[in-house]
C-alpha cells in the first residue's frame, strides 16, 4: 500500500513512527540461512541495540527479546545502493524524492543504505556539503555522500582534502557531459584525477562525451525530431564509449582506480573489460534500469510515459540488457546502483515541446533488490552468494565500510533483510513508496520478495508496512585509501625506476 504505518495516504512524517510494542532493542532471527558474499549457512542472527552480536546455530535468549521466524528463507545484509539523487537540485528543478520519502521507499524494497552525491554550491564544496547535511537531517536510514566537482581552481583543491579528512567523504564524481552546467573538461579531469590519488579518494566519471553530445541534441532539433526519442538519438552508445576510454587512460596515466557509473552500454562496458583484462583498476557499476530495460519506452507516443524513461546516458537498445547482465555475471562489472533520480509527470513536462528540456532520471531504489534477483538469480545467472556480493558487500568494500556494512557478522551494523525466494513481488506506480507518480518498472512481476528489512537494528518494514522514524538515519562517514588503492605506490615506485635509464641517457649523474 502507498501508506506510512497506517497514516493514510501520503505524507504524515510526524505521525508515522514505531509503536513501542512492535520493536525492542533485542532481536533474533531464528532458522534462516544467513547469506555473506563468501558463504551460507543456517544459523541463527541475534542483534542488540542495532549491531549483530552473534550468528551461529540455537542461540538462546530471554523472553525480553522480539523473535523472527526466517525459516525456509535468506538472511541477508540490507542493500546498499552506491548511486542515488534524493532532493538534487537539477535542470531548473528539484528530485522529487527527498531524504525521507527516498529512504522510506528504500527500506520497502530491502535497500538498508544509499551513497548520494553532494553538488557543490557554485563551486563550494563546504557549502554542499552543509547543504547536504541539512536536507538529510530526515533520514530514517543511514547514508554517505560522494562529492561531485564542476570546477577546479586552488580553493576545490583545499576543499578536497577537507572533505577527505575531515567530512567522511572517499569519492568525487567528474561529470563529462551535462555541457554548461555540470560539465569538466580532461584538463580537470587530470587535476582532479592527481588529487584523488593524493587524498586515496576514489575517482568516479559519468561517461559520455558532452560536446558531441551537444551536438547531436542541435542535429535533432535540426531534423525537427524535439520528443523523448531525440534524447537517445542525440547521445548515443559510442559516445559513452569514447568518454568510458578517454576516461580509463587519464586513470591509467595517472595510476590511479576509476569508478565508472551507470554504465549503460556495451561499448562502455568492453572498455572496462579490456582494462580491467590489463590488470588496471575500474570498477564499473550498471544500474537497474539499464540491466533490464531498453530504448522501447522512448519512442512511447504518450509524451508523458516516453518522458519518464529520460535518463543519460540513455537507456539502449535490446541487447544492451543482457549484455551488461551477462558481463555483471562474469565480474566484468562489480555492483549494482539505480541512479534514482526522480521527477514527476509535471516537472517531465518541461520537456513537451523540447527533449532537452526533460529533467533527466529514473526511479529504481525501492526496485534494485527485487529485480536484481528476479534477472539475476532466478534466471540462472549469479547465485545466492553472488546477489549479497553486487547488492551489498561490493558497495561496502569499495566505499572502505566493509565489515561494518555489507555482512551478517558479529559486529556489523544491524541492517538485515529477509528474504523469501517462494513469494513473488509486483511494482505498481499506484502501489510504489517514492513520491513520484510513475515508475519505469510498472507493471513488472518476479519471484522473491523482501518480506523484512531491519535498519539499524529496527524492524522498519514487515507485513507490507513501513515503520519509519525521520531522524533515525545516521550519516556514515568512509575513510580514504580503499582496497583499490593497495599496491599503487608500488606500481609508482617501479614506474620511477624504470624512468632511471631515460635520465641517465642525457643528464650528468652530478
Ligand atoms: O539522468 C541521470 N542520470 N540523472 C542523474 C544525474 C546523473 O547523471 O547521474
Ligand atoms: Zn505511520
Ligand atoms: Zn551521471
Ligand atoms: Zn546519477
Amino acid at each position: 500500500s502507498n501508506q506510512f504505518c497506517d497514516a493514510g495516504i501520503g505524507y504524515r512524517e510526524s505521525t508515522c513512527g514505531i509503536s513501542p510494542s512492535s520493536s525492542s532493542s533485542k532481536l533474533l532471527i531464528k532458522g534462516g540461512t544467513v547469506v555473506n558474499a563468501h558463504q551460507q549457512e543456517i544459523a541463527d542472527v541475534y542483534v542488540e541495540d542495532g549491531v549483530i552480536v552473534a550468528v551461529k546455530p540455537n542461540i538462546k535468549v530471554g523472553d525480553d527479546v522480539t523473535l523472527l521466524d526466517a525459516t525456509g528463507k535468506y538472511i541477508m545484509p540490507g542493500g546498499i545502493d552506491p548511486h542515488t539523487h534524493l532532493a538534487m537540485e537539477f535542470m531548473g528543478t528539484e528530485t522529487i524524492d527527498d531524504f525521507f520519502s527516498g529512504q522510506a521507499a528504500a527500506l520497502a524494497g530491502g535497500t538498508t543504505m544509499h551513497i548520494d552525491f553532494v553538488i557543490p554550491v557554485n563551486g563550494s564544496l563546504v557549502a554542499g556539503f552543509e547543504a547536504y547535511e541539512r536536507k538529510a537531517k530526515k533520514s530514517c536510514m543511514d547514508y554517505g555522500f560522494h562529492m561531485a566537482i564542476t570546477k577546479w581552481d586552488e580553493s576545490v583543491s583545499r576543499e578536497m582534502e577537507i572533505m577527505v579528512n575531515e567530512k567522511g567523504i572517499n569519492s568525487f564524481k567528474f561529470f563529462m557531459a551535462y555541457k554548461g552546467s555540470l560539465m569538466i573538461n580532461d584538463e580537470l579531469l587530470l587535476q582532479g584525477l592527481k588529487r584523488c590519488k593524493s587524498l586515496g579518494a576514489l575517482a568516479m566519471v559519468h561517461a559520455e562525451n558532452g560536446d558531441a553530445v551537444f551536438e547531436g541534441q542541435k542535429r535533432m532539433i535540426e531534423l525537427g525530431i524535439t520528443g523523448p526519442e531525440g534524447h537517445a538519438l542525440s547521445r548515443p552508445a559510442v559516445l559513452e564509449g569514447e568518454a568510458t576510454a578517454r576516461a580509463i587512460r587519464l586513470a591509467r596515466f595517472v595510476n590511479t582506480p576509476l569508478y565508472v557509473v551507470h554504465v549503460m552500454s556495451i561499448d562502455a562496458m568492453e572498455e572496462i573489460a579490456k582494462a580491467r583484462k590489463s590488470g588496471q583498476k575500474v570498477i564499473g557499476e550498471p544500474v537497474v534500469s539499464g540491466l533490464v530495460l531498453d530504448d522501447s519506452g522512448l519512442w512511447d507516443p504518450d509524451f508523458i510515459t516516453a518522458a519518464k524513461y529520460v535518463m543519460s546516458p540513455p537507456i539502449r537498445e535490446s541487447g544492451h540488457d543482457k549484455a551488461l547482465q551477462a558481463a555483471l555475471s562474469t565480474g566484468v562489472l562489480q555492483l549494482v546502483g539505480t541512479d534514482h533520480c526522480v521527477f514527476n509527470s509535471t516537472q517531465k513536462a518541461f520537456g513537451i515541446d523540447d527533449f532537452r528540456k526533460i529533467p533527466n532520471g529514473v526511479n529504481g531504489i525501492e526496485e534494485r533488490m527485487h529485480l536484481v534477483w528476479d534477472t539475476m538469480v532466478e534466471s540462472g545467472q549469479i547465485s545466492v552468494t553472488d546477489y549479497v556480493r553486487i547488492t551489498s558487500t561490493e558497495c561496502a568494500r569499495i566505499f572502505n565500510l566493509y565489515p561494518r556494512k555489507g555482512a551478517i557478522l558479529a559486529g556489523s551494523d544491524a541492517d538485515i533483510i529477509i528474504f523469501n525466494p517462494n513469494s513473488s513481488f509486483e511494482i505498481r506506480a499506484s502501489s510504489h513508496h517514492s513520491r513520484t507518480d510513475t515508475n519505469v518498472f510498472d507493471g513488472r512481476k518476479g519471484k522473491g520478495k523482501v518480506e523484512v528489512t531491519i535498519a539499524g537494528g529496527r524492524v522498519v518494514w514487515q507485513d507490507d508496512e513501513l515503520k519509519v522514524v525521520p531522524g533515525s538515519g545516521k550519516y556514515i562517514e568512509m575513510p580514504p585509501f580503499s582496497y583499490l588503492f593497495n599496491g599503487i605506490d608500488k606500481a609508482d615506485a617501479k614506474y620511477l625506476s624504470s624512468l632511471q635509464a631515460p635520465v641517465g641517457r642525457f643528464n650528468s649523474a652530478s
